[in-house]
Protein backbone atom coordinates (compact mmCIF):
# COMPACT_ATOMS: atom_id res chain seq x y z
CA UNK A 1 0.00 0.00 0.00
CA UNK A 2 3.11 2.26 0.95
CA UNK A 3 4.52 1.99 -3.07
CA UNK A 4 1.10 2.58 -4.27
CA UNK A 5 0.58 5.55 -1.98
CA UNK A 6 3.87 7.00 -3.41
CA UNK A 7 3.07 6.16 -7.33
CA UNK A 8 -0.54 8.00 -6.64
CA UNK A 9 1.18 10.92 -4.92
CA UNK A 10 3.75 11.85 -7.81
CA UNK A 11 1.39 10.71 -10.73
CA UNK A 12 -2.02 12.58 -9.41
CA UNK A 13 0.35 15.96 -8.76
CA UNK A 14 2.88 15.83 -11.94
CA UNK A 15 0.43 17.10 -14.40
CA UNK A 16 -0.10 20.64 -12.88
CA UNK A 17 2.56 21.07 -9.99
CA UNK A 18 5.72 18.98 -11.45
CA UNK A 19 8.14 20.37 -8.50
CA UNK A 20 5.89 18.78 -5.79
CA UNK A 21 6.49 15.59 -5.47
CA UNK A 22 9.49 15.33 -8.52
CA UNK A 23 10.17 11.87 -8.37
CA UNK A 24 9.36 8.58 -6.11
CA UNK A 25 11.81 9.50 -3.42
CA UNK A 26 10.59 12.94 -2.81
CA UNK A 27 7.02 11.39 -2.46
CA UNK A 28 7.33 8.51 -0.75
CA UNK A 29 9.08 10.54 2.23
CA UNK A 30 6.18 12.70 2.19
CA UNK A 31 4.02 8.94 2.98
CA UNK A 32 6.35 8.15 5.52
CA UNK A 33 5.34 11.63 7.32
CA UNK A 34 2.32 10.10 7.80
CA UNK A 35 3.86 6.96 9.92
CA UNK A 36 3.32 9.57 13.04
CA UNK A 37 0.44 8.67 14.72
CA UNK A 38 -0.90 12.39 15.53
CA UNK A 39 -1.55 12.60 11.62
CA UNK A 40 -4.69 11.42 10.27
CA UNK A 41 -4.26 9.38 6.60
CA UNK A 42 -7.07 7.58 4.89
CA UNK A 43 -6.75 5.83 2.03
CA UNK A 44 -8.93 4.87 -0.79
CA UNK A 45 -8.76 1.17 -1.59
CA UNK A 46 -10.26 -0.25 -4.56
CA UNK A 47 -12.09 -4.41 -3.74
CA UNK A 48 -8.83 -5.38 -5.49
CA UNK A 49 -6.20 -3.67 -3.33
CA UNK A 50 -5.50 -1.22 -5.89
CA UNK A 51 -5.14 2.30 -4.23
CA UNK A 52 -7.40 5.00 -6.03
CA UNK A 53 -6.49 7.87 -3.51
CA UNK A 54 -5.57 9.32 -0.38
CA UNK A 55 -5.93 12.47 2.29
CA UNK A 56 -3.31 13.40 4.94
CA UNK A 57 -4.47 16.03 7.91
CA UNK A 58 -2.19 17.23 10.36
CA UNK A 59 -3.32 19.02 13.79
CA UNK A 60 -2.59 22.60 13.95
CA UNK A 61 -4.17 25.37 16.29
CA UNK A 62 -3.69 23.01 19.20
CA UNK A 63 -6.40 20.73 17.91
CA UNK A 64 -8.84 22.91 16.66
CA UNK A 65 -8.00 23.40 13.11
CA UNK A 66 -6.56 20.43 10.92
CA UNK A 67 -4.84 21.23 7.51
CA UNK A 68 -5.88 19.08 4.75
CA UNK A 69 -2.53 17.98 3.25
CA UNK A 70 -1.82 16.62 0.69
CA UNK A 71 -5.17 15.15 -1.38
CA UNK A 72 -4.27 12.97 -4.30
CA UNK A 73 -6.55 10.55 -6.68
CA UNK A 74 -4.95 8.30 -9.27
CA UNK A 75 -5.41 10.05 -13.00
CA UNK A 76 -7.20 6.97 -13.87
CA UNK A 77 -10.24 7.25 -11.36
CA UNK A 78 -10.49 11.21 -11.03
CA UNK A 79 -14.38 12.66 -11.23
CA UNK A 80 -15.15 9.52 -10.14
CA UNK A 81 -16.19 10.59 -6.47
CA UNK A 82 -13.50 9.29 -4.66
CA UNK A 83 -12.42 12.88 -3.77
CA UNK A 84 -15.38 13.90 -2.55
CA UNK A 85 -15.18 10.39 -0.52
CA UNK A 86 -12.13 10.87 1.02
CA UNK A 87 -13.00 14.64 1.75
CA UNK A 88 -16.47 13.66 3.87
CA UNK A 89 -14.37 11.09 5.76
CA UNK A 90 -11.34 13.19 7.17
CA UNK A 91 -14.27 15.45 8.23
CA UNK A 92 -15.58 12.59 10.35
CA UNK A 93 -12.15 11.76 11.05
CA UNK A 94 -11.16 15.31 12.60
CA UNK A 95 -14.72 15.58 14.33
CA UNK A 96 -13.81 12.67 16.45
CA UNK A 97 -10.75 14.08 17.50
CA UNK A 98 -12.63 17.38 18.51
CA UNK A 99 -11.48 19.37 15.50
CA UNK A 100 -13.75 22.44 14.04
CA UNK A 101 -12.15 23.36 11.02
CA UNK A 102 -10.37 22.05 7.80
CA UNK A 103 -8.21 24.57 6.23
CA UNK A 104 -6.11 24.16 3.31
CA UNK A 105 -3.83 25.80 0.44
CA UNK A 106 -4.40 25.28 -3.09
CA UNK A 107 -1.67 27.05 -5.00
CA UNK A 108 -1.89 28.23 -8.80
CA UNK A 109 1.85 27.75 -10.05
CA UNK A 110 0.41 26.79 -13.70
CA UNK A 111 -1.79 29.29 -14.71
CA UNK A 112 -5.36 27.12 -13.76
CA UNK A 113 -6.88 30.50 -12.31
CA UNK A 114 -7.96 34.23 -13.01
CA UNK A 115 -5.10 35.13 -9.68
CA UNK A 116 -2.13 34.22 -11.71
CA UNK A 117 0.09 36.21 -13.56
CA UNK A 118 -1.36 39.00 -11.78
CA UNK A 119 -0.74 41.35 -8.91
CA UNK A 120 -2.88 40.43 -6.38
CA UNK A 121 -1.55 43.63 -4.00
CA UNK A 122 -3.09 45.82 -2.56
CA UNK A 123 -6.30 44.54 -2.47
CA UNK A 124 -6.14 40.69 -2.88
CA UNK A 125 -9.95 40.21 -1.45
CA UNK A 126 -11.00 41.76 -4.71
CA UNK A 127 -9.79 39.98 -7.11
CA UNK A 128 -10.54 36.61 -4.41
CA UNK A 129 -14.40 37.91 -5.10
CA UNK A 130 -13.83 37.88 -8.80
CA UNK A 131 -11.88 34.71 -9.34
CA UNK A 132 -12.57 32.53 -12.07
CA UNK A 133 -10.92 28.64 -12.75
CA UNK A 134 -9.54 28.51 -16.38
CA UNK A 135 -8.32 25.31 -16.49
CA UNK A 136 -9.77 23.03 -14.11
CA UNK A 137 -8.03 24.59 -10.59
CA UNK A 138 -8.83 22.33 -7.72
CA UNK A 139 -10.52 25.47 -5.82
CA UNK A 140 -13.80 24.28 -7.57
CA UNK A 141 -13.53 21.06 -6.04
CA UNK A 142 -13.37 21.75 -2.78
CA UNK A 143 -15.92 24.52 -3.22
CA UNK A 144 -18.23 21.61 -4.09
CA UNK A 145 -17.38 19.43 -1.06
CA UNK A 146 -18.27 22.54 1.24
CA UNK A 147 -15.43 24.51 1.42
CA UNK A 148 -14.90 28.74 0.79
CA UNK A 149 -12.13 30.75 -0.10
CA UNK A 150 -10.69 32.71 3.09
CA UNK A 151 -7.55 34.33 1.87
CA UNK A 152 -4.66 34.49 -0.84
CA UNK A 153 -0.81 34.20 -0.31
CA UNK A 154 0.11 36.19 -2.92
CA UNK A 155 3.73 35.11 -5.33
CA UNK A 156 3.56 32.32 -2.31
CA UNK A 157 5.35 29.97 -5.27
CA UNK A 158 7.06 33.02 -6.97
CA UNK A 159 5.68 36.36 -8.85
CA UNK A 160 1.86 35.64 -10.18
CA UNK A 161 2.14 32.05 -8.74
CA UNK A 162 -0.12 32.55 -5.07
CA UNK A 163 -1.50 29.97 -2.67
CA UNK A 164 -5.25 30.11 -2.43
CA UNK A 165 -6.95 29.28 1.03
CA UNK A 166 -9.84 27.54 1.73
CA UNK A 167 -11.46 26.19 4.93
CA UNK A 168 -14.47 24.48 6.14
CA UNK A 169 -16.64 24.56 9.61
CA UNK A 170 -16.74 20.91 10.38
CA UNK A 171 -18.35 21.19 14.13
CA UNK A 172 -20.13 23.85 15.61
CA UNK A 173 -18.86 22.70 19.17
C1 LIG B 1 -8.63 17.56 -7.29
C2 LIG B 1 -8.92 16.09 -6.94
C3 LIG B 1 -8.48 15.82 -5.51
C4 LIG B 1 -10.45 15.87 -7.06
O1 LIG B 1 -10.77 14.52 -6.77
P1 LIG B 1 -11.76 13.68 -7.72
O2 LIG B 1 -11.96 12.35 -7.15
O3 LIG B 1 -11.24 13.77 -9.11
O4 LIG B 1 -13.09 14.57 -7.62
P2 LIG B 1 -14.62 14.05 -7.45
O5 LIG B 1 -14.90 13.07 -8.54
O6 LIG B 1 -14.88 13.62 -6.06
O7 LIG B 1 -15.38 15.42 -7.80
C5 LIG B 1 -16.34 16.06 -6.95
C6 LIG B 1 -16.88 17.26 -7.73
O8 LIG B 1 -15.82 18.19 -8.00
C7 LIG B 1 -15.67 18.41 -9.40
N1 LIG B 1 -14.24 18.52 -9.70
C8 LIG B 1 -13.29 17.61 -9.46
N2 LIG B 1 -12.08 18.07 -9.82
C9 LIG B 1 -12.30 19.32 -10.32
C10 LIG B 1 -11.44 20.30 -10.87
N3 LIG B 1 -10.11 20.10 -10.97
N4 LIG B 1 -11.98 21.46 -11.29
C11 LIG B 1 -13.32 21.68 -11.19
N5 LIG B 1 -14.19 20.78 -10.65
C12 LIG B 1 -13.67 19.61 -10.24
C13 LIG B 1 -16.28 17.19 -10.06
O9 LIG B 1 -16.70 17.47 -11.37
C14 LIG B 1 -17.44 16.89 -9.12
O10 LIG B 1 -18.49 17.79 -9.40
P3 LIG B 1 -20.04 17.33 -9.31
O11 LIG B 1 -20.24 16.92 -7.86
O12 LIG B 1 -20.79 18.55 -9.71
O13 LIG B 1 -20.17 16.17 -10.25
C15 LIG B 1 -8.21 15.11 -7.92
O14 LIG B 1 -8.61 15.40 -9.25
C16 LIG B 1 -6.69 15.14 -7.85
O15 LIG B 1 -6.08 14.35 -7.12
N6 LIG B 1 -6.03 16.03 -8.65
C17 LIG B 1 -4.59 16.10 -8.72
C18 LIG B 1 -3.95 16.51 -7.41
C19 LIG B 1 -4.55 17.78 -6.84
O16 LIG B 1 -4.77 18.74 -7.55
N7 LIG B 1 -4.81 17.75 -5.52
C20 LIG B 1 -5.33 18.88 -4.79
C21 LIG B 1 -4.26 19.89 -4.63
S1 LIG B 1 -4.69 21.08 -3.39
Amino acid sequence: MIEQMTAVLHTAFRAHYPDAWPDMESARAEVEEFFDPERICRVAVADDGTVLGWVGASSEYNGRAWELHPLAIHPDVQGQGVGRALVADLEVQVRARRGVTIFLGTDDEDNQTSLSNSDLYPNPLDHLSRIQNLNRHPFEFYQKVGFVIVGVIPDANGPGKPDILMAKRVSQE
